[in-house]
């Protein structure tokens, strides 16, 4: 199976109405959408998906953040989605992010970034895992699978 990664549009997202923009990048890339849902994220499960960031200064505040209005949750697949979403969606902070990024062309603030990724292969199955069950994950092939992922020598 390619590689998976968990892309959730943020608050500030959906508040924006930049959710068509940031999906239309992912999807113009080429990477494959294989489950979504929309969900207004409880107290416990955005402590639980931030739970690297406990003690940090800014966890009780991004937890605040994380769970104020309805996110996104997304899973896409591909050969090395994870690096390629991240390189997509540009350094942390708006303010240091290259144009041509998501949070680049769209984000100025350093907490309301627009956009999360998964890191690492085990933060992608750990996330993943917190938001949807196998079963909600699809199956299914791109018409243009060879076009996108060819690798040629
Ligand atoms: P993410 O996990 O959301 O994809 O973002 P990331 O890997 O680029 O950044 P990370 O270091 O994991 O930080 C998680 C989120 O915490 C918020 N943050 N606020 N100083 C601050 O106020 C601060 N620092 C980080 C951001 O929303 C960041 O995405
Ligand atoms: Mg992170």
């Amino acid at each position: 199976m390619a590689e998976r990664t968990l892309i959730i549009i943020k608050p500030d997202g959906v508040q924006r109405h930049l959710i068509g923009e940031i999906i239309g990048r992912f999807e113009r890339k080429g990477l494959k959408l294989v489950a979504a849902k929309f969900v207004r994220v409880s107290e416990q499960l955005a402590r639980r998906m931030y739970s690297v960031h406990k003690g940090q200064s800014f966890y009780e505040a991004l937890v605040a953040f994380f769970t104020s209005c309805p996110v996104l949750v997304t899973v896409w697949e591909a050969d090395g989605v994870i690096a390629m979403a991240r390189k997509l969606m540009g350094p942390t902070f708006g303010f240091d992010a290259e144009p041509g990024t998501i949070r680049g062309d769209i984000g100025c603030s350093n907490r309301y970034n627009l956009v999360h990724g998964s890191d690492s292969p085990e933060s992608a199955q750990r996330e993943i895992a917190l938001f949807f069950k196998p079963a909600e994950i699809a199956e299914y092939k791109l018409g243009d699978e060879a076009w996108l992922y060819a690798k040629t020598d």
